[in-house]
């Protein structure tokens, strides 16, 4: 991977009348890399694309895609790039053929290698079989490969996908996945995504995450859950009280949550600890168990709350050991 930027974003501003949707981003998005934008409804990332895809003008600021600006070089910069919208965008009563053959006369693709790119870009998202059907009569994953598909058409540098699998179920997003990674490894293709998956943010190379129009953070997926402060552990014992009080004359630093059926609390390589702290621990042990954090973590810990409400369960020990964090600064 060459270690040039091929998107340059300075202090991007987006204000409606009377929200800021995007509040001065700044973030380079390197060739070849796999980059994403995570964060919650409303967070300002389909307004990001479409400025960077030259749809949106910005308020203030500025951008490049493949070295042109989103403002001053908008022709260039949309045939450097390939657009998967959020919203699904292909007709329902064509064929999936003609969905194709309609966008490479928008791009301009010549018409002695038309046939030829439309047949490789199925291919690709594995629907050559299913070309002349309708586009009513595929599932909504097959939908979004064949958009997936049309975005390549015109052989892209950057192709932008905003929320690539939303609304579809867990094991057709996989699916597509499986198509992307693939097309990584075959294209020489920049990828900027947006997901308010953190499943969906775990395959980027590096991530920002978004929020309220700012970017609170930026990094890989590991080093941002490195960042949370350790693996989150939960004991249970015969006497939780009693190891309650010996967990703290024992390890000062450590926050410990008394929850009603267990104790828990956050280290550093949680696998190297625990050996040693059952060997040794004198209260009678009934179960320990070790989770990794998540990204959700990540942006629980940056912002306080989490990126949607599913899953609210798991993180009350968490939120719960925040919380107490903050009391006690
Ligand atoms: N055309 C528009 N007019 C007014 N407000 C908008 C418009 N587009 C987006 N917004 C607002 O900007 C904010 C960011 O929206 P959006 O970029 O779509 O977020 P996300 O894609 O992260 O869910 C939201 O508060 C949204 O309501
Ligand atoms: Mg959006």
């Amino acid at each position: 991977m060459d270690n040039s930027s091929i998107v340059e974003v300075e202090e991007l501003v987006k204000k409606f009348e009377n929200t800021t949707a995007v509040d001065g981003v700044s973030f380079e998005v390197k060739r070849g890399e796999t980059f994403g934008f995570l964060g919650p409804n409303g967070a300002g990332k389909t307004t990001t694309i479409n400025m960077l895809c030259t749809l949106l003008k910005p308020t203030s600021g500025r951008a490049s895609v493949n070295g042109y600006d989103v403002s001053a070089r908008k022709n260039e910069v949309r045939e450097s790039i390939g657009l998967v919208f959020q919203d699904p965008s292909l007709d329902d009563r064509l064929t999936a053929l003609e969905n194709l053959e309609f966008h490479t006369y928008i791009y301009h693709v010549p018409k002695d290698i038309r046939g030829r790119r439309i047949s490789e870009v199925l291919n690709m998202v594995g629907l050559s079989n299913r070309a002349d059907d309708m586009v009513n009569t595929y599932s909504g994953g097959m939908k979004r490969r064949l958009e997936i598909a049309r975005g390549l058409l015109h052989y892209p540098k950057v192709l932008f996908l905003d929320e690539p699998t939303i609304g579809l179920d867990p094991q057709t997003r996989n699916y597509i996945w499986d198509y992307i990674t693939d097309l990584k490894k075959r294209e020489e293709i920049t990828i900027f995504l947006t997901t308010h998956y953190m499943e969906e943010a775990e395959h980027c190379d590096r991530i920002a995450i978004i929020d309220d129009g700012k970017i609170i953070t930026l990094d890989t997926p590991e080093e941002l859950k490195n960042g949370v402060g350790g693996d989150v552990i939960r004991l249970k014992t015969e006497d939780d009280g009693k190891a309650y009080e010996i967990l703290q004359g024992e390890y000062p630093g450590i926050e410990i949550i008394r929850e009603p059926e267990c104790l828990c609390f956050k280290k550093e390589k949680g696998e190297d600890f625990i050996p040693n702290f059952i060997r040794n621990f004198p209260v009678r042990i009934n179960s320990i168990a070790l989770r990794r954090p998540t990204l959700d973590d990540v942006f629980l810990n940056l912002t306080g709350r989490e990126i949607r409400d599913e899953g609210a369960d798991s993180l009350s020990g968490l939120r719960q050991m925040r919380d107490l964090g903050k009391r006690k600064k």
